[in-house]
């Protein structure tokens, strides 16, 4: 089966640095893929040119097998690849409707946009509270403002609202670096329901219990290459540690 989305060979510099030097992966439908690698590995860089932040200097971005060049991250979203940032690019003042919400005036062709009749606000709360019921996100009620709600909650708030207008993919960066353990445990859940959908995942995390946790398989970035992936009884916090820190440079997988 064709992965939703895949990388080959790519390539990006900043001038002289050499953020990715050569990366090859695929994010199979239904799994979580973790990235993981020291900070400087080049994670972020790779997240850019997934959701069309940046462009590679060269490589290709596959999208269900065809090469892929998304203009800008509305671009990205509207075929199917959609992110959630570190900052969550949430409108703290706004209610939770209006932010999941957010942003769809670019989709207003989208139907689940259509059908919710988007000035509707009846509809919009509706909607609103049935996708976050799908996903049992615990958000009790839709009429907070976003600012209101708990990190763990924010950060539900973002993902609901991300895979609820994208069938593809979901690009996830340190979604839990701010958040208690309980939280924690409830975005991670979060996300293994998303995959459950169907749906790519791709989670940057440098909190290996958490990769251990929810990721079926791992890539291991290091100076802008992939150092490893680890997946079933290879898929330990030992190895993790080991490739992110080059202790494990040149070993056989
Ligand atoms: N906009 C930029 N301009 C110049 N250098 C950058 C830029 N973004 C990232 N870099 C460099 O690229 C390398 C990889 O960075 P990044 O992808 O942010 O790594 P990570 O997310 O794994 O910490 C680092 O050396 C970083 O300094
Ligand atoms: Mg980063």
């Amino acid at each position: 089966m064709t992965a939703p989305l895949a990388v080959r060979d790519l390539k990006k510099h900043y001038g002289g640095v050499q953020a990715l030097r050569g990366v090859s992966l695929d994010i199979e439908a239904g799994e979580v893929l973790g990235l993981v690698g020291d900070n400087g590995a080049g994670k972020s860089t790779l997240l850019k040119v997934l959701c069309g932040a940046t462009f590679a200097s060269s490589g290709e971005v596959l999208l269900d097998g065809q090469p892929a060049r998304f203009a800008n991250p509305a671009a990205a979203q509207d075929a199917g690849v959609a992110t959630v940032y570190q900052d969550l690019a949430l409108a703290g003042q706004r209610d939770v409707v209006a932010n999941f919400f957010l942003g769809r005036e670019k989709l207003a062709g989208n139907w689940l946009a259509r059908r919710a009749g988007w000035l509707d606000s009846k509809a919009m709360a509706a909607h609103t509270v049935s996708e976050l019921a799908r996903l049992r996100t615990r958000i009790p009620d839709v009429h907070l403002a976003s600012r209101d709600l708990s990190g763990g909650q924010r950060q539900a708030l973002a993902i609901a609202r991300a895979v609820a207008w994208t069938s593809k993919v979901l690009l996830l960066d340190e979604p839990t670096s701010a958040l208690g353990v309980e939280q924690q445990q409830q975005v991670l859940d979060l996300i293994r329901r998303v995959s459950g959908e169907g749906i790519a995942v791709l989670l940057i995390s440098h909190q290996m219990p958490d990769v251990l946790r929810v990721c079926d398989r791992a890539v291991v970035l290091r100076l802008g290459l992939v150092a490893a992936t680890l997946s079933g009884a290879d898929l330990t916090s030992e190895n993790l540690i080991g490739y992110i820190t080059g202790a494990m440079e040149g070993r056989e997988q």
